[in-house]
C-alpha cells in the first residue's frame, strides 16, 4: 500500500468544498485511521475564474476531464458535478480505467446505479454512494451493514428538507404554502426552482436507492409513486393538528410477502410516530426489521460539510478494501424478484375533507356508501362553514384497501349532497388526542 491515496474531484461546488475542506481539516484523523495521507490531486471545474469558497492551490483546477479520468496516479473518483449524463459518462471511464469511485448523485445512482454497480464489479472496482441519500446520515451504511443480519420490512423516510422545512413552517407559523416556499428559497433551503424537491421527485430517487438495498429487490424510479406538497392547505395541517397528526411528506415502501409498496406522498402522521418530531430541514429514516424492531436514522439531509463526511467516508471504506484486496466484491445481486403490491393489497387509513349540504341525511348516505366498501371511520368532525346550508366534513377512515378506498372516492364525489371533495390524504399511525 502507498503511502498516500490520491483522490480526483469531479465538481467544486457547494459539496466539492466541503470534501476538499472536511479531507483538509480531518487529515489527522484519517492518516491514523488508514496509515496513509489521503491528497486530492486534481479537481475538475468548468470554469477557472470562479471564486470559490475553499483555498485551493490554481494548478490542481482543471476544465479536462481527462486529467482525472486518465491520471493513472488517482486512485479514487469523487463524482460531485451533478447531472445524468455526463456523469455517467465520466464514472463508466473512471471504472474502465480501474479507478474507485464515490458519487454523491441521487439523480444517477436512482435511474443507472445498477448498470453503474455492474460496471463497477466487472472492473473490481467499488461504487459507494452513501451521500446521494439523506445528506450526512449513513442510512446506506446502516441498512447494507448495520441491518445486514435482519430482514427490512418497512422503511419510511423524511428525505426531503425543503419540504419538510416547508410543512414545518405551515404547521408552526400557521402560514400558506405559497409564503412557507418564499421564507425557504429566501433562507437558501428551498431552490429558485423547487419544482423536484415540492413536487416529490427528490425524495423518490432516494426511496427508490432505499428500497433497492433495504429489500435486495431491484426497484425502478418509475416503481416509485409519487405526489408532492404543491398547493397543500393549511387547513389539512389544522384539521390534522386538532385530531393528533402532523402533515409530513413521507417515502413508504414495504415489503410484505415478497411484494413491493413504494410510494412518495403527503401524509398525516400521527404525533406519537418518531418521525413526527422530525423539524425544519432535517430528515430522516425510520426502518422496521423483524428482529430489531423500529430504528430511526436523524440528521442533516443536506449541506455542505454533512454531505462531505458522507463521501469521505466512503473513500475511506474503498481505501480499506484496497488495503484488504477487496474492493468490487461488495455488491450481492438483488435477491427478490420485483412484484409490486396489487391496491387491493394496499392498506392504510385515509383522511377525507369535504364540502355537503348541510341538511337532513347527508352523513347518513355517505356512512352507507363508505360501509359498502366494507370502510369504517375511525374519527369524525364537523364544521359549518360561512356559506349557507354548507357543512365541512371530516373523517378519517379505520385500515382499508386502497382499492376500496378508490371506489368510495369515486362514489363519493358522484352523490349530489357532495358539493366538493376538498382533499384526502393517506394517514399514518394512531393518534392519541
Ligand atoms: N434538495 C434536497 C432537499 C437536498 O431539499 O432535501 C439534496 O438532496
Amino acid at each position: 500500500m502507498s503511502e498516500k491515496v490520491t483522490v480526483g474531484l469531479l465538481g467544486l461546488g457547494v459539496v466539492g468544498s466541503g470534501v476538499i475542506k472536511l479531507i483538509e481539516n480531518h487529515q489527522q484523523k484519517l492518516a491514523h485511521q488508514l496509515n496513509c495521507n489521503v491528497r486530492v490531486k486534481r479537481v475538475l471545474v468548468r470554469n477557472l475564474e470562479k471564486s470559490r469558497d475553499v483555498d485551493i492551490e490554481e494548478d490542481l483546477l482543471t476544465t479536462n476531464p481527462d486529467d482525472v479520468l486518465n491520471d493513472p496516479e488517482i486512485d479514487v473518483v469523487v463524482e460531485v458535478m451533478g447531472g445524468i449524463d455526463e456523469a455517467k459518462d465520466y464514472i463508466l471511464k473512471a471504472f474502465a480505467s480501474n479507478k474507485h469511485v464515490v458519487s454523491a448523485n441521487k439523480d444517477l445512482v436512482a435511474l443507472h446505479g445498477p448498470e453503474l454497480q455492474d460496471a463497477a464489479t466487472r472492473n473490481k472496482c467499488d461504487f459507494f454512494y452513501e451521500a446521494s441519500v439523506a445528506g450526512g446520515i449513513p442510512i446506506l451504511r446502516g441498512i447494507v451493514d448495520g441491518l445486514a443480519s435482519d430482514r427490512i420490512g418497512q422503511v419510511m423516510g423524511i428525505v426531503n428538507g425543503t419540504t419538510n422545512y416547508i410543512l414545518t413552517q405551515m404547521d408552526s407559523e400557521g402560514v400558506s404554502y405559497e409564503n412557507a416556499l418564499i421564507e425557504a428559497q429566501k433562507l437558501g433551503f428551498a431552490e429558485a426552482d423547487p419544482t423536484s424537491d415540492v413536487e416529490g421527485l427528490d425524495a423518490a430517487r432516494k426511496m427508490a436507492i432505499l428500497g433497492r438495498l433495504a429489500f435486495s429487490t431491484p426497484v425502478d424510479l418509475d416503481d416509485v409513486e409519487v405526489s408532492g406538497i404543491k398547493g397543500i392547505e393549511l387547513e389539512d395541517l389544522q384539521y390534522g393538528d386538532k385530531l393528533g397528526y402532523t402533515m409530513k411528506l413521507i417515502g413508504y415502501a414495504n415489503f410484505d410477502n415478497h411484494e413491493l409498496e413504494i410510494n412518495v406522498q403527503p401524509t398525516l402522521l400521527a404525533k406519537t410516530h418518531p418521525l413526527a418530531s422530525v423539524k425544519n430541514e432535517f430528515n430522516a429514516v425510520y426502518v422496521y426489521g423483524e428482529a430489531v424492531g423500529e430504528t430511526m436514522f436523524y440528521g442533516p439531509g443536506a449541506g455542505s460539510l454533512p454531505t462531505a463526511t458522507a463521501i469521505v467516508s466512503d473513500v475511506v471504506s474503498v481505501i480499506k478494501n484496497m488495503r484488504l484486496g477487496v474492493s468490487g466484491n461488495q455488491f450481492v445481486e438483488p435477491h427478490f424478484k420485483k412484484e409490486l403490491k396489487a391496491p387491493d393489497k394496499r392498506y392504510a387509513q385515509y383522511y377525507v375533507r369535504l364540502y355537503a349540504k348541510d341538511e337532513a341525511g347527508v352523513f347518513s348516505n355517505i356512512s352507507a356508501l363508505f360501509h359498502d366498501q366494507d370502510i369504517s371511520f375511525k374519527r369524525i368532525l364537523q364544521t359549518p362553514v360561512n356559506k349557507d346550508e354548507v357543512a365541512e366534513i371530516i373523517f378519517i377512515t379505520h385500515q382499508t384497501s386502497l382499492q376500496n378506498f378508490q371506489h368510495a372516492l369515486e362514489k363519493l364525489k358522484g352523490l349530489d349532497a357532495v358539493l366538493e371533495v376538498k382533499s384526502y390524504y393517506k394517514v399514518e399511525g394512531d393518534a392519541i388526542s
